[in-house]
């Protein structure tokens, strides 16, 4: 798109004459818009910026590999991975609250990334991937400079305690135009059309105590589910099951069922499966799968995952009930 390719040349040149000389640091997530304000900021830059990804040990399967190699390996930005999941478990131990694990993640997160940024002693200026609806919600709009933190990725405050300016290159785009505008830097359109993720991750997939082999369970649950919503197309429309749903997940339950395999009898973990179609997340339907996807996301996690027998389908739209189950 021409328009999109004049955006990113005048985009480039106003994050250049902003920074001048300076180092840049960034939090990235995995998410579509850390990683579209990561490849704009890089193409413009380079190795002016440096890229930190807190993995907290509650992302999905190979989530920071894909992450890693996007980054580090394809754009061949400066990226330090932070491999703290050993230290959020720890914090997480015996918390069962929702709302307290949240907080626990979110002061674990600033925690981390804040020592990350204060050993990059050049930094003067911390991107985010703040866009247009964030800004609004938080009625940055009509005060062009509030600081605005997007909350999910629960870096509140970090400017101000590092000394760094905020650098928001997105701040005036709207979802779809991050997409085309991470398209056209060169981003997949897998990694682009991505379904959102909570900043808590697993921790609020994993209902009560967060244990690492929960996790564990729960992430080669989910990585089979999205596998068939990939491969799985709606006739009527072409497109694939995934595209078609806003965001699809496994939930674990931390109760056990009895189940039978072979000649024995099983008592295994039970997990839960949700897809949603919303365009604002505020109300969502449940997806209407089909049934053959479902039958074969149950079976193939009941065979291929150890430890869980059972498969259930989460019918409940939103209100009343929410689109996670934390
Ligand atoms: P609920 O469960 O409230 O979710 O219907 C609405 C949307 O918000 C996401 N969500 C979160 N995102 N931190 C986040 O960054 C959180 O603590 C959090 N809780 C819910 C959820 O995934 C859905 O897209």
């Amino acid at each position: 798109d021409w328009r999109m390719g004049d955006y990113v040349t005048e985009a480039v040149a106003r994050i250049r004459e902003q920074v001048g000389q300076d180092h840049v640091i960034l939090g990235l997530s995995g998410g579509v818009d850390s990683s579209v304000a990561a490849a704009l900021i890089h193409k413009a830059i380079g190795d002016q910026l440096t890229c930190v990804f807190v993995d907290h040990g509650l992302l999905r399967l190979n989530e920071a590999a894909l992450v890693m190699d996007m980054f580090a390996g394809r754009l061949h930005a400066k990226v330090r991975h932070v491999d703290a999941g050993a230290q959020f478990l720890g914090h997480l131990t015996g918390v069962t609250d929702p709302e307290a694990k949240r907080k626990i993640i979110g002061r674990e997160f600033v925690e981390v990334f804040q020592a990350e940024a204060s050993s990059l002693v050049d930094a003067r200026w911390l991107a985010q991937g703040t866009i247009y609806p964030d800004v609004v919600e938080s009625g940055g709009a009509k005060t062009k400079k509030s600081k605005t933190i997007k909350s999910h990725h629960n870096v509140g405050g970090l400017p101000e305690t590092l000394g760094l300016s905020l650098l928001e290159p997105l701040r005036e785009l709207f979802k779809d135009e991050v997409r085309e505008l991470g398209l056209v830097l060169g981003l997949p359109p897998e990694m682009v059309y991505r379904h959102p993720f909570p900043g808590p991750g697993l921790g609020v997939r994993i209902l009560g105590e967060v244990k690492a082999e929960y996790a564990e369970l729960l992430r080669r649950a989910d990585d089979i589910f999205i596998q068939e919503l990939r491969s799985t197309r709606d006739e009527a429309t072409g497109k694939t099951w995934y595209d078609l749903t806003s965001q699809a997940f496994a939930v674990f339950l931390p109760v056990r069922s009895v189940g039978v395999m072979g000649d024995y009898r099983t008592y295994e973990h039970v997990v839960a499966l949700r897809a949603v179609q919303t365009t604002d997340f505020m109300t969502a339907d449940w997806a209407p799968l089909p049934m053959a996807l479902l039958k074969k996301a149950s079976s193939r996690i009941i065979n291929e995952v150890r430890g869980i027998n059972r498969v259930v389908y989460d019918i409940s739209s939103k209100p009343p009930s929410t689109i996670e189950w934390e």
